[in-house]
C-alpha cells in the first residue's frame, strides 16, 4: 500500500495524475479523510493511461474538484512485479550463492515501477517505509532512521525531504561492520571482512572534507551498501546508504573515487537537485567538481589531475562513438514527454559528467581565486538547499554572487557563451589545466610510445619501473596504448607478458582497458578474459563498451559478444540488457 500525503497546487483539479508502470498492478485506491476526522475511506476510481516508453500514467478521479492548498491523504493498493525498477536475483546471482536479494535503482525513472508517485526530480518529499520480509532477510533503505520490530519487520524514516528517484530498498542475507563515526558497510557474509578493510577509517575524512568544502552534511549517517556484482553502477548515491558495485573491493583502496562522488553527491543532487533529467549535468558535472575538489585535498593536485585525465580519455571515447554532433552531447538535452520523447535513462554518458566537470571548472576559471570559488559552491547550496533547480537559476546565482563579473558580460564572451555551453553539442569550449600532473602521466605516456614502435627498444622498456606505479597511472598508461591500438603484430602479447599485473590484474578498472585493448588489437588468445570479465560483473560502464568492441571487431569477436550475451543476459539489468540488444542489432521489447 502506498499512501501519499498532498496538497492540492491548482484550484479546480479533479483527476490526479501519478507516475506509474505497465507492470504495477493497481487493486484499489481510497481517500482518506483528514487525519482524526475518522469515517471510512472513500474509494476512488482508477485508470491507467499510456504516457512513454518507460512508464504509464495512473489517472485517479476525485469525488469533487479540489480547493488550492486543499490536503488529501490518499491510499493505494497495488503489486509491484516485474518492473525495471525492482531487481529479483536468485542465489546464484549474489556472492554467497545462498539466497535470493532484491534491490530497488529509482534513477532516472524506474521508480515509478516500484510506487505510484511523481517520479520526476522537480517534487521532493519525506517518506516513511513499513517493510516485512522473510525470516533470515534483512531490509535496508536510504532512510535518516531504522527500526527493526518483530515479525521481520523493518521501519524506516526520511525526514529530510528528496525527490522520487533517490528512494531505494535492499533486501538480502547482508550484516553490517562499522567503519566510521557515522559510517558503516553492509554486505553479504562472505564479503563483509573485505568492505570493512577497504574502507576502514577513510569514509570520516572524506565526509569531514566536503563539509569544510561545502557546508553541513545534513544527512546524519553515511553507509554503503555493497550489492550483487551485476548492479549496473560504479556506486548510487541514494541518501544515508550509498549502493556500489561489489567491484571497489580492490583490495588497496584504488577505486575510492568512486565513493568520494557519491558522498559529493550528498550536497550537488541530493540537496541542490536538477529539477529535470534534461539538465542531469547540474548533478553530475557538480559533483565532478566537488569529487575532484575533495580528491585534491586529500590525494593531493597531481593525482587529482591524473585522475581527471582518465575522465577526459572517456569523453573523448564517447565523442568519438557517438560522433561530437550528436543530440545528447550538449548539457541541456530535450526531453519532450510522450511516446517519442527521449527516455531521460539515455541522457546516462560522459557528457553530463566530464562536460559539466569543464563547464563548472570554467567558472571556477572565471572567478580565479579557488578559495573564492568553494565559497561560491557554498552559497549556492545553502541557497538552493532542498530545492530542485534549473541551470538558469545556477547560472542567474552565480553572477549575482560575483557581480563584477556579470558587469564584464561574462556569460558572452565569444565562443564560451553559457548559452553555447548549454545548447551546443561537442567538445568542451574550455578544459582545465591538468599540468599539475604532468608528473605521473609523463612517464605513461613515454612508455607507451615505446610500446608503440615498429621495432621495441627492449632496453628502454625495461629501464622503466612500473611496480610502483598506482592504479590510475596505469589505467593513464593503458588509455594510451588503447588510443595506438592496434599495435604492431606482436607487442601486445610481449607487453601481457612483461606486465603480468596488468594482463592478470584483478583491479576492475584496469581488466576493462585490458579486455578493451585485447579486443581493439584482436588478441584470440585472450578473448578468455574478455569473458570472464563480463561474467563477473554487470556494471554499464563497463559492459557496453566492450560490446561496441565485440560488435566493431572480427567475426570471431563477434561470435564471442552473441555467446557471452546469452549466457549472462539473465543476470544483466534489464536496461543494461537492452542496450546492449541494440549494440548488437537484437530486437528490444518495449
Ligand atoms: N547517480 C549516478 C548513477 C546513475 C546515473 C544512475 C544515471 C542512474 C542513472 C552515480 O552518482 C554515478 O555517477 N556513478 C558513477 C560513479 C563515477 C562517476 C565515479 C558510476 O556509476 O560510474
Ligand atoms: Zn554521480
Amino acid at each position: 500500500t502506498a499512501r501519499l500525503e498532498l496538497r492540492c497546487a491548482r484550484e479546480g483539479e479533479a483527476v490526479l495524475r501519478l507516475d506509474a508502470h505497465p507492470t504495477l498492478r493497481v487493486q484499489r485506491a481510497a481517500l482518506r479523510g483528514a487525519p482524526g476526522d475518522g469515517g471510512d475511506p472513500q474509494p476512488l476510481r482508477v485508470e491507467s493511461r499510456p504516457f512513454a516508453s518507460y512508464g504509464s500514467a495512473l489517472h485517479v478521479h476525485l469525488p469533487q474538484p479540489l480547493r488550492a492548498g486543499q490536503l488529501l491523504s490518499l491510499e493505494i493498493d497495488y503489486e509491484a512485479g516485474e518492473g525495471p525498477g525492482v531487481c529479483w536475483l536468485a542465489p546464484e546471482q549474489t556472492a554467497g550463492k545462498q539466497k535470493p536479494y532484491m534491490y530497488t535503482q529509482g534513477q532516472a525513472v524506474l521508480n515509478r515501477s516500484f510506487f505510484p508517485c511523481f517520479d520526476t526530480p522537480s517534487v521532493k518529499c519525506t517518506y516513511s517505509a513499513t517493510v516485512q520480509v522473510p525470516e533470515g532477510f534483512t531490509a535496508v533503505m536510504s532512510a535518516t532512521s531504522w527500526e527493526k520490530q518483530k515479525d521481520n519487520t523493518f521501519v524506516f524514516k526520511m525526514s529530510q525531504p528528496i525527490p522520487s528517484y533517490l528512494i531505494a530498498l535492499a533486501v538480502g542475507d547482508i550484516v553490517s561492520a562499522d567503519v566510521g563515526p557515522r559510517s558503516r558497510v553492509w554486505a553479504e557474509p562472505c564479503l563483509i571482512e573485505a568492505a570493512k578493510k577497504e574502507y576502514d577509517g577513510v569514509i570520516e575524512e572524506f565526509l569531514a572534507v566536503g563539509e569544510k568544502l561545502f557546508g553541513p552534511y545534513v544527512w546524519g549517517r553515511y553507509d554503503i551498501l555493497f550489492m550483487p556484482p551485476s548492479f549496473p553502477f560504479g556506486g548510487m548515491e541514494n541518501p544515508c546508504l550509498t549502493f556500489v558495485t561489489p567491484c571497489l573491493l580492490a583490495g588497496d583502496r584504488s577505486l575510492a573515487d568512486v565513493i568520494i562522488h557519491e558522498i559529493s553527491h550528498s550536497w550537488f543532487g541530493n540537496l541542490v537537485t536538477n529539477a529535470t533529467w534534461g539538465e542531469f549535468w547540474l548533478n553530475e558535472g557538480f559533483t565532478m567538481y566537488a569529487q575532484r575538489r575533495i580528491s585534491t585535498e586529500v590525494y593531493g593536485l597531481a593525482y587529482t589531475c591524473l585522475e581527471a585525465a582518465t575522465g577526459r580519455a572517456l569523453l573523448r571515447q564517447h565523442m568519438d562513438n557517438t560522433g561530437e554532433d550528436h543530440p545528447l552531447n550538449k548539457l541541456r538535452v530535450v526531453i519532450e514527454p510522450g511516446l517519442w520523447g527521449v527516455n531521460p535513462d539515455d541522457t546516462y554518458n560522459e557528457t553530463p559528467y566530464e562536460k559539466g566537470y569543464c563547464f563548472v571548472s570554467y567558472l571556477a576559471h572565471l572567478v580565479g581565486d579557488q578559495s573564492k570559488f568553494d565559497a561560491f559552491l557554498q552559497a549556492y547550496v545553502n541557497q538552493f538547499k532542498f530545492q530542485s533547480i534549473t541551470a538558469d537559476d545556477t547560472l542567474g546565482f552565480f553572477l549575482e554572487y560575483f557581480p563584477e563579473l556579470k558587469e564584464k558580460g561574462v556569460d558572452s564572451v565569444p565562443g564560451f557563451e553559457f548559452d553555447r555551453w548549454l545548447n551546443t553539442p561537442g567538445w568542451p569550449p574550455y578544459l582545465p589545466d591538468l599540468s599539475p600532473g604532468e608528473q605521473l602521466m609523463k612517464p605513461a605516456e613515454e612508455l607507451a610510445e615505446l610500446w608503440a614502435a615498429d621495432s621495441l627498444n627492449v632496453e628502454a622498456i625495461e629501464a622503466v619501473d612500473i611496480t610502483a606505479w598506482r592504479t590510475y597511472q596505469l589505467v593513464y598508461f593503458l588509455d594510451k596504448i588503447l588510443q595506438k591500438s592496434p599495435l604492431p603484430e606482436g607487442n601486445v602479447e610481449r607487453l601481457s607478458k612483461m606486465y603480468p599485473k596488468i594482463s592478470k590484474a584483478q583491479n576492475a578498472e584496469l581488466r576493462l582497458r585490458w579486455c578493451q585493448i585485447i579486443l581493439k588489437n584482436n588478441l584470440e588468445a585472450e578473448y578468455s578474459k574478455v569473458k570472464d570479465f563480463l561474467h563477473s560483473q554487470g556494471k554499464q560502464k563497463y559492459t557496453l563498451p566492450l560490446y561496441r568492441a565485440m560488435w566493431g571487431g572480427s567475426e570471431s569477436a563477434r561470435a564471442l559478444a552473441m555467446e557471452t550475451f546469452s549466457a549472462t543476459a539473465p543476470q544483466l539489468h534489464v536496461n543494461v540488457q537492452n542496450y546492449v540488444k541494440k549494440i548488437l542489432g537484437l530486437e528490444v521489447a518495449e
